[in-house]
């Protein structure tokens, strides 16, 4: 499980339902062991402090620890009714209570292993068998803890519960390395003899039932991280993760190919890990995927935040058989590097400045050429680290040479980057060759990425002195460190992000995707594709409505229902859904449907989920049938002929803007709600003269009306008005009125909402309609009857729901998408002259003080799936008023560990930000 994002499979709710009552009755038998006794109360202690932290069923605890982990000497077994009792013990047990009630610990040395001494042979077998059938649990605890071995699966009759990720055993943080100066040198580990660890950067199998796991420990004194020292603190380099993580996948699979036919792809660097005084404990877990590749983790245990080991490179990996290896030609390279040449003294002097201080082991520079946009670089592998380079296949100092040689790209070497950039991400790594000791580094701009998502994206290429390429890196991008030095401190803070589209062609690399259902819906398409793509179901949407939002919530409700009888069926396999909608005028809109499609993605992961946007029917074959083996891709657009994802890009507010002015008149719409009052307030304080006219369907409550009394003064006025949004005549009406009292209207801000939360399988067509009806029909009539106003904006208050789905949100992210989509359509129409006023869709993130709220178990969760924590009002004003100085019609604000966010957006995988969800359980979407 990564340690941003989660997918739960779970079984039918209601066959655990059965389960619980026929089998699961406490009491429950827990046990636990260890190789030693002080390894078994650290054990005990872990798992009390994850029981505190979780939500979990004690059978599901109990079978676990019985099936799921590997029987050691020293022994624990209790007997419990409910969790809080399971606390209670391990509590009294680790602070060393004796007699504790129902709670058993022996080592198997000290005790008898019973059945031998008192039974032999087949009686002593049907006397096991017995007593775990009749569910004698007092006895066979016992019988555990003296060593007797148990099959567990008797006591559950063929029907288990689930088994379920608990805390693993915890491995004594012992030192093995060689102390002193010894540690320094670089060891041999491949020769027999050696200290046995199987790499230098993979010291032990540490894998367990639960998972295929490397564990090292690092002292700081190995070369990789004495040499290579950040704002003065040893850091393990980026490219050491990519060994290790070769490394480990080459032991899992037992390629003894040194690596050549691995690959890596989609790598991210979470967190920069620096060791100071104590050793650091890293791991590394591989976890095989259903389409054959291989993700992996870096972490470490020695550290939690909220509940998870910290996560600090993760990617994936997949072996190829059919390699070809490229080739460059370095001399006719060299004849174009008609630019600066850079010495190995001047690059690490410049490092040096930015607080990268490379030691002579990391120094592989010996010369940079430039050209235009490309450089290329002279490596040899440093003498001090020589013996280490047949430890290694991507030596760690060769390939940060590589990376080292991007210096070669600035135009300005001396100023560029004061501050130390240290890897973020890379897209592939491909494997043809060793290293040597001599090399040559050619690396040169992505183009692609930088023009598509404004971030500097590097392709690098290090081959041998003939020129055959033995590494290719491609998609790797870096970021500037500040930030992340300081993320033990959990530094909280806003990122803003605009959507924007991203070049990216379907890779040669097809992933073997099969579909036990395909079914295209095509938006007010006509087209007979079902005889041109064999299996595919099609399903027209067709309306005779005038009305762009009757039709949209037509399109929502039918694709929804659809979506709902496929999760009834219990897919076995992936089912394909593809929409296809034209970018056209205002059939763009229909794009919004993506909200429904990506929640249906994260509530059940059998669901793969397009939504294809395309020109003109031309293209629609080619991109249904190319996006088939794409299956990652949730949002796809073709514009002037070339395939485009949809990605965020990160803005950097400069400034602020107050949009509101002395004497001018305001409508929130949904004013009375817990966003609305607080945009009232802040419009009472920022100007004077002001109209703030609120509206909501119900009457004011009198704690509502004392509130609403309370924004009132001499200089600003504060109206309520009951008005149905929903209702073309009544908003018409209101916004006469408004005229006719005010004698004008500057701006509206369209908060009104509502949220019906329930996951597609349970959620009815009825609600869906009530949820969509506010922002859609609402945010239309509010529209269409301020046309001609000249209004200073237009504001719609979003939800991050709308663009990257949500959990039991299926409507309203549906409903907020075509929010985020309408500002795109109103400014265009603003630029023909057609609106008035800066038209902007806001995604917020939850608010602490907003009227929608979620219960504290799913914050938790929101924090750990995506960094993100509930906005403080300053920070959301602050916000608000940096996305008014954008020139963009849609940010989406998040609020949180920056660092978390920024990896949960690149990863690009639907997440989940539990906004409102109060009452909804994991089981419900029968995933
Ligand atoms: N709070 C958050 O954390 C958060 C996060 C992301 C996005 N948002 C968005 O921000 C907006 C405001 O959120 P909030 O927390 O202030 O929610 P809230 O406290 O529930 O307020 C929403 C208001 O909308 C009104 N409303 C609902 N349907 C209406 C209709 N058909 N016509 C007129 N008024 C209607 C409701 O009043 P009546 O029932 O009296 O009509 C209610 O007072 C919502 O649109 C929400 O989607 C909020």
């Amino acid at each position: 499980m990564s340690g941003t994002n989660a997918h739960v499979i779970l079984d039918a709710y209601e066959e655990r339902q059965e389960r619980e009552n026929v089998f699961f009755n406490p009491p429950y038998l827990v046990i636990l062991s260890a190789k030693k006794e002080d390894r078994l109360k650290d054990y005990a202690r872990r798992l009390m402090n994850y029981l505190e932290k979780s939500a979990l069923d004690p059978s599901e605890i109990a079978y676990t620890l019985q099936v799921g982990r590997s029987a050691m000497e020293e022994r624990l077994a209790t007997l419990v009714s409910d969790i809080e009792e399971l606390k209670e013990k391990l509590s009294g047990y680790v602070r060393g209570l004796k007699n504790i009630e129902n709670l058993w610990y022996e080592n198997i040395k000290n005790g008898k292993n019973v059945k031998e001494i008192l039974l032999s042979g087949s009686s002593a077998d049907k006397f096991l068998t017995e007593t775990i059938r009749r569910r004698e649990l007092e006895t066979i605890a016992r019988l555990w803890i003296a060593g007797t071995e148990i099959d567990w699966l008797l006591l559950y009759n063929g029907r288990t519960p689930r088994k379920i990720a608990l805390p693993t055993y915890p491995f004594a943080r012992e030192r093995y390395w060689i102390s002193g100066e010894e540690s320094h040198k670089n060891i041999d580990f491949t020769k027999s003899g050696g200290n046995g660890y199987l790499h230098p950067l993979l010291h032990t199998n540490t894998s367990d039932l639960s998972q295929q796991r490397f564990t090292s420990t690092f002292s700081g004194k190995e070369f990789f991280l004495a040499d290579h020292v950040v704002k003065g603190r040893c850091v393990l380099p980026g490219v050491a993760y990519l060994e290790m993580a070769r490394a480990a996948v080459e032991h899992a699979v037992g390629s003894g190919n040194h690596g050549i036919g691995i690959r890596l792809k989609n790598v991210v660097w979470a967190r920069p890990i620096a060791v100071t005084d104590d050793p650091v404990n890293l791991h590394i877990g591989l976890y095989p995927e259903e389409n054959g590749d291989i993700s992996f983790e870096v972490y470490s245990d020695d550290e939690y935040e909220k509940d998870e080991p910290v996560v600090f490179n993760q990617g994936s990996a997949f072996l190829i058989d059919d390699i070809e290896v490229p080739g460059l030609d370095i001399r006719s390279l060299q004849a174009k590097c008609n630019q600066k040449i850079i010495e190995p003294e001047q690059c690490y002097e410049i490092f040096k400045n930015q607080g990268l201080d490379y030691g002579p082991g990391f120094r592989g520079i010996e010369k940079v050429y430039t050209g235009e946009g490309f450089a290329l670089a002279r490596l040899r592998l440093p003498s001090s680290v020589s013996e280490s380079m047949d430890q290694f296949v991507l030596h760690p100092s060769l390939v940060d040479s590589a990376l080292q040689a991007s210096i070669g790209l600035f135009t300005n070497i001396e100023n560029n980057g004061a501050k130390p950039a240290l890897p973020f991400a890379l897209e592939s790594l491909e494997i043809f060759g060793n290293c040597s000791a001599s090399m040559w580094a050619f690396v040169r701009e992505n183009n692609a990425g930088k023009a598509d998502s404004g971030i500097e994206k590097l392709d690098i290429d290090l081959c041998d002195d003939d020129g055959n390429v033995c590494v290719r890196m491609s998609g790797f991008s870096s970021r500037i460190l500040e930030e992340d030095m300081d993320i033990a401190k959990s530094s909280i803070g806003t990122l803003l992000v605009q959507p924007c589209w991203k070049e990216e062609q379907i890779g040669t690399e097809k992933i073997p995707v099969t579909y036990s259902q395909h079914i295209v819906f095509l938006c007010e398409i006509e087209s007979d594709i079902e005889s041109q793509i064999p299996g595919a179901r099609c399903i027209c949407l067709k309306s005779e409505a005038q009305d762009i939002g009757e039709r949209y919530s037509t399109y929502a409700i039918r694709i929804f229902e659809e979506i709902q009888s496929i999760i009834e069926g219990k897919p076995e396999s992936n089912v394909l859904i593809q929409l296809v909608v034209l970018l056209d005028g205002e059939k763009t809109l229909f794009g919004g449907l993506a909200g429904l499609l990506k929640t249906a993605r994260i509530e059940n992961p059998k669901i793969i989920a397009q939504l294809i946007g395309i020109p003109s029917n031309d293209l629609l074959i080619e991109a249904l049938e190319a996006n088939m083996s794409s299956p990652m891709d949730t949002e796809i657009r073709y514009m002037d002929g070339r395939r485009h994802i949809a990605d965020w890009k990160e803005i950097a507010p400069d400034d602020t803007l107050i949009p509101w002015k002395d004497g001018g008149v305001y409508l929130i719409t949904g004013g009375a709600g817990g966003l609305g009052l607080i945009f009232a307030r802040e419009i009472a304080a920022q100007v004077k003269n002001a109209t703030v006219i609120l509206t909501g369907r119900s009457a004011l409550n009198d704690n509502k009306k004392s509130v609403l009394e309370s924004l009132k003064s001499p200089d600003i006025k504060v109206e309520y008005f009951r008005t149905d949004v929903t209702q073309k005549d009544a908003v018409i009406q209101l916004m006469r009125r408004i005229i006719e009292d005010f004698g004008q209207l500057d701006g509206i801000i369209h908060s009104a909402g509502i949220i019906r939360d329930n996951f597609i399988i349970k959620k009815n067509s009825e609600e869906f309609c009530e949820v969509m009806a506010p922002k859609v029909a609402g945010l239309l009539n509010l529209d269409e009857s301020s046309k001609d106003l000249p209004l200073d904006f237009f504001i719609l208050f979003s939800s991050g729901a709308g663009p990257m789905g949500n959990m039991g949100q299926s409507d309203y992210s549906c409903a907020n998408a075509f929010m985020d989509a309408y500002a795109g359509y109103r400014k265009a129409l603003t630029d023909k002259n057609e609106r008035h006023g800066k038209t902007l869709s806001v995604n917020w993130p939850l608010w602490k003080d907003g009227g929608m709220q979620i219960d504290e178990a799913l914050e938790k969760m929101m924090q750990q799936t995506t960094g993100m924590v509930p906005m403080d009002t300053e920070a959301g004003i602050r916000a608000f008023y940096q996305c008014m100085d954008s020139d963009q019609h849609q940010v989406m604000v998040m609020e949180g560990r920056i660092p978390q966010m920024r990896l949960s957006l690149y990863m690009s995988e639907p997440i989940s930000q539990p906004e409102t969800l109060k009452d909804l359980k994991p089981d419900d979407a029968n995933c």
